[in-house]
């Protein structure tokens, strides 16, 4: 069987950070899908088309990696397309509740499906999209923590 895993998030951009996360991803499992899912607690800065645009470019060079849009749960999401697994970032202890309290919330809705955490690379776990948009946002200099078209996109979004 197949082994394929969905790595979901809501990627208001994606940051090397979860590029990181999606390329180990995808030297585990035989497939990975990249979902762009709505995340109720936040106002995206980047529409969801504009979002998977720069997952698409960000994570070309991975042969085994698809990137998809879903409104909706994202367990049934899961079991549309087989997988098996769920894969998050961990960062640092300050994910942790958030996170256990996700992946309780998918256990009870659907027990089949397991959620895996794997740890940030220590330069990237102070990452996240909210402080890279907030230094974007007053200009400041966020190429190294961004792929290119992310940098490129969000100086179009705050100085156009
Ligand atoms: O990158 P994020 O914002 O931390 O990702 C959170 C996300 C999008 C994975 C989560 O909000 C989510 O799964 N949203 C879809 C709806 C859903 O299934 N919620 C969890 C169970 S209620």
């Amino acid at each position: 069987m197949t082994k394929i895993a969905v790595v979901p998030g809501s990627f208001d951009p994606i940051t090397y950070g979860h590029v990181d996360i999606i390329e180990r991803s995808s030297r585990i499992f035989e497939e990975v899908y990249v979902v762009v899912l709505d995340n109720s607690s936040k106002n995206p800065l980047f529409s969801t088309d504009e979002r998977k645009e720069l997952v698409l470019k960000s994570t070309s060079h991975l042969a085994n990696v698809k990137v998809d849009t879903f409104n909706g749960l994202l367990v049934e999401y899961a079991k549309r397309i087989n997988a098996s697994t769920i894969v998050r970032g961990l960062r640092a202890v300050t994910d942790f509740e958030y996170e256990m309290q996700i992946t309780l919330m998918n256990r009870f809705l659907d027990e089949t499906i397991e959620t895996i955490f794997l740890m940030s690379q220590r330069k990237y776990s102070f990452l996240s999209s909210s402080i890279v948009k907030e230094a974007a946002k007053y200009n400041g200099k966020v190429s190294e923590l961004v792929p290119e078209c992310v940098d490129i996109a969000l100086n179009e979004k705050f100085r156009k």
